[in-house]
């Protein structure tokens, strides 16, 4: 049976799998259940500093946005940080840590960027037992505004400020939580390294509005006739996570910097990823929030059933194991040929391949065979772009095959070379280097 202990900058939990700080960890009732149910740690919901806590709306917080089956694929919130009191945080985050000693509990922090309200909460949490602290330096709305969450997370200087503040003033280690709303993901990183943050941790919420009601023209959701921008997050915001994590893992300034991947991860295969791409380990919000605590069970029985059909004995067997694939555009193989392939036993002629490539791709699918409808696609024409097999409604109806060398690709007209050839050297390139035929190491 795969082992799937996990150990996270010395954090150590029975499984990767963690809640992100937000409702599901916002109290000891919450937490207590979730780890009932087996998650391995918790990111506990943000607290402020001393005094009055922040105030929430009292009306809707969320918009969504679903697919056809009302399945929820993005989800948009314009909650706060806690808006319980520090003090009562605290004993809670004690009490459940004593409880459960083997899970790990982390304090997500958003204080003002000012060293004495740093110096001043982490002895506090610090005297929690709390394995470790989670820096909030994402949150897009409400937070923002006041000069905190992602106003800090835009700012490296002001990052790496912080990370310093808290690597001296505090023995746990420390996450950054970097928010997703800036041009470039590794410029936070960056300064979260060099202020000696222990790991990274991304995605927090991205900046959206999900919907207009067109009676009241009011943005969703909408607080007595008027809506603010909110953070997204669930399903559809996976990609954009991965490819931050990937950057991250890939940056030659900051590989090997543990990150906790979060966003959109919905099942063991979405985890999966995530660690591929080089994250140690993940936090979950949106599906416990759409599913419930119990959904960590088909994430841990998913990602051991697979872990041990695969042969992966621990999770540093599958933990950036797909960072060295990623590689620029530049450097793809432009002599792998693929072509579209339908199969005929398979297709219901609904006829949305032959739209989609007639009108948006290279006229290579038919419709009309000697009168009868009949979908297929002509190779001399087909450039291999796949756009028909994402939008066929039939999983595995249309496949990608590729050219072994020595075969004619009958639309160029050119045999398949066996050799790896990019842009860099094509003879297109107008900046075409000489003899770049690999793909670079990555750098040490
Ligand atoms: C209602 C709500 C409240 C959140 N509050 C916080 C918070 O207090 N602190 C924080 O760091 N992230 C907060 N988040 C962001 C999540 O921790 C997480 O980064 C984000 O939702 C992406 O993960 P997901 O796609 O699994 O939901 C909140 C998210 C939601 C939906
Ligand atoms: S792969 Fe692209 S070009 Fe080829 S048939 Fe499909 S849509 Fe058309
Ligand atoms: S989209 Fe798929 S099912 Fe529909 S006609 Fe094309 S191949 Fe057949």
């Amino acid at each position: 049976m795969a082992d799937l202990r996990n150990n996270f900058v010395g954090i150590k939990s029975p499984n990767p799998f963690w809640l992100a700080s937000a409702p599901p960890t916002d109290k000891a009732y919450n937490v207590e259940r979730a780890f009932k149910a087996g998650w391995g740690g918790v990111v506990w919901k943000t607290l402020g500093e001393e005094g009055p806590p922040v105030v929430n709306v009292n009306g809707p917080r969320y918009g969504a946005i679903w697919g056809a089956d009302r399945r929820l694929l993005g989800l948009n919130n314009i909650e706060l940080i806690t808006d319980r009191d520090l003090y009562t945080n605290l004993r809670e985050m004690k009490q459940v840590k004593m409880n459960w000693p083997d899970r790990a509990l982390i304090a997500s922090i958003m204080v003002p960027c000012e060293e004495h309200a740093w110096k001043a909460i982490l002895p506090l949490v610090e005297e929690t037992g709390a394995d470790g602290i989670e820096l909030n330096f994402g949150c897009p709305h409400g937070m923002s505004e006041r000069g905190m969450g992602a106003a800090v997370g835009q700012v490296p200087e002001y990052i790496e400020m912080v990370v310093r503040w808290c690597k001296q003033y505090t023995r746990m280690p420390v996450i950054t939580k970097l928010t997703p709303n800036v041009t470039d993901i590794r410029k936070p990183a960056r300064a979260a390294k060099n202020g000696g943050t222990d790991a990274v941790s991304l995605i927090n919420t991205i900046n959206s509005i999900t919907a207009v009601n067109l009676d009241t023209f009011s943005p969703e959701p909408s607080i007595d006739g008027r809506g603010s921008h909110g953070g997204y997050c669930g399903p559809a915001v996976k990609p954009i996570a991965l490819h931050m994590v990937a950057d991250i893992a890939r940056d030659a300034d900051t590989r090997g910097l543990p990150i906790s991947g979060i966003g959109g991860i919905t099942t063991w295969r979405d985890a999966a990823e995530f660690m591929a791409l080089g994250a140690g380990n993940v936090q979950v919000c949106t599906a416990a929030m759409t599913y419930g605590f119990k959904i960590v069970q088909e994430m841990i029985a998913g990602l051991e059933n697979w872990m041990d059909e695969k042969g992966h004995r621990t999770l540093d067997d599958i933990i950036g194991r797909a960072t060295p694939n990623v590689t620029d555009w530049q450097f793809l193989n432009l002599n792998y040929i693929a072509k579209a392939h339908i199969d005929q036993e398979a297709c219901i002629k609904c006829g949305r391949c032959h739209i989609a490539c007639e009108d948006t791709s290279h006229q290579a699918i038919t419709s009309m065979v000697d009168g009868v409808r009949h979908f297929e696609v002509m190779e001399d024409e087909c450039v291999g772009c796949n756009l028909c097999v994402n939008v066929c409604p039939v999983e595995n109806c249309i496949t990608m095959e590729p050219l072994e060398p020595g075969m004619l690709d009958q639309r160029t007209g050119k045999v398949v070379q066996p050799s790896y050839a990019n842009w860099t050297t094509h003879p297109n390139n107008p900046m075409a280097k000489p003899a770049m035929t690999q793909v670079p190491e990555p750098a040490e």
